[in-house]
């Protein structure tokens, strides 16, 4: 499967793992993209994680049609990519690892081999050539890991983006053999779903970093990207750019509310379904919900960041915040939440306290504003309540 004149496609689908990272659903799956470049040297870009080692080496070994790699280039450490290294570089002697400098520490953190000499160390600008083909290398540290490295192949214009503009989901259809054409190919209709999802939760953190890559990118004639996980990106490039410099500027993509709550007995989160019903009624842009208890964190997070307001719900609960809303700020926190707006609805029997706690911490995040006034259930919803929602709701429509 070519997705350029002599770079070949060699990744591999997992649709059976529970829970990427060992913490992220993927109902349907992921990939872990590999490519090889076939010129007058061979180069391959990453290997994959271990759990699907043999199947990659069946696209590995088809690819190369009975010969040898010169060259593995190593993007990124993480072992959903590098699993292989120290297989590739023993079945293939001659073959040489290009990396940065702190991936070379980590080969050997992690295999415990040092493949002294036959670790080519590159920086920003270093270019490779395999013949009609040429590799510029970018560093990209922090995207996510601080090895990170992307190439840029210069003949076909394709950006081998390690991480970046990466996405949940294989590739495959899920029981058939073969990959389905349309699925490697990315389209407008439905990527940013699964990529933002993927984004916001494993990229979130590190948007300077992002931000200082798309102004590489911008130099850059790039035709084609190619991600390490997800579809190949081969038209519409400044739609994916331009999503990319929105989430990485921490701007919300869409005008709307996102209310995250949770309950201990349905009273808090009848509050927080009444507040939708209001702010829909009300002519919201857009209201979603998500019960952090039972919904997807990742995809609470993903939508934390896509919105521009917040509404946060939850209960008191020993002296402190329920601790799945603890949970969802903390992730908030770490993913560097910023530059929206905030309302709070907390819920107290007899000492409430979730609601200082939940502003306390959203205060420490950078451009931050608390919209007012923070609603107080006392157990249960009455016309107060109902009252105080749709003050709420109209400062939040303000
Ligand atoms: Fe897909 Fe950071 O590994």
């Amino acid at each position: 499967m070519e997705i350029a004149k002599n770079i070949k496609y060699i990744g591999v689908d997992d649709t059976d793992i529970d829970l990427f990272e060992g913490q992220y659903d993927v109902p349907e799956g992921v990939s872990y993209n590999s490519y090889l470049i076939d010129d007058e040297k061979i180069a391959v870009m990453d290997t994959v994680d271990a759990r699907k080692t043999e199947e990659w080496v069946k696209n590995l070994e088809e690819a190369l049609a009975g010969r040898t790699p010169d060259y593995l280039i190593i993007h990124h450490m993480e072992p959903d990519h590098a699993s292989n290294v120290r297989m590739l570089m023993e079945k293939y002697p001659n073959c040489v690892g290009v990396c940065t400098q702190k991936a070379a520490v980590m080969v050997k953190r992690f295999f415990d081999v040092d493949f002294a000499g036959r670790l080519q160390i590159v920086k920003e600008g270093d270019t490779l050539e395999l013949g009609a083909h040429t590799l510029k290398f970018i560093m990209a540290p922090m995207i996510h890991w601080p090895e990170v490295m992307m190439s840029y192949e210069s003949t076909e214009g394709i950006l081998f983006a390690a991480d970046g503009f990466g996405k949940f989901g294989a590739l495959r259809h899920p029981n058939t053999e073969g990959m389905a054409a349309d699925k490697l190919h990315a389209t407008v209709d439905g990527w940013a779903c699964e990529a933002r999802r993927y984004y916001f939760n494993i990229v979130g953190k590190y948007g300077a970093m992002v931000q200082t890559l798309l102004k590489k990118a911008a130099g850059l004639d790039i035709k084609v990207i190619a991600p390490l996980h997800g579809p190949v990106i081969d038209k519409d490039l400044n739609y994916y750019l331009n999503i990319y410099n929105t989430w990485s500027s921490y701007k919300p993509e869409n005008e709307g509310i996102f209310i995250a709550y949770c309950s201990l007995h349905g009273n808090t989160s009848e509050a927080a379904l009444k507040l939708a019903e209001i702010l829909k009624e009300k002519g919201a842009p857009k209201v979603s919900t998500s019960d952090l208890s039972r919904d997807d964190m990742a995809e609470a997070v993903e939508d934390a960041f896509r919105y521009d307001r917040l509404v946060v719900a939850a209960p008191t609960y020993d002296g402190g915040v329920m601790p799945v809303m603890q949970d969802f700020i903390h992730h908030l926190s770490i993913k560097a939440y910023q530059n929206r707006k905030v309302a709070i609805v907390e819920n107290g029997s007899w000492a409430p306290a979730a609601g200082k706690k939940m502003r306390e911490a959203f205060e420490q995040m950078k451009d931050i504003t608390i919209v007012e006034p923070m609603v107080s259930i006392e157990s249960t919803v009455k016309a107060k309540t109902i009252s105080d929602l749709t003050t709420l709701a109209e400062a939040l429509l303000n």
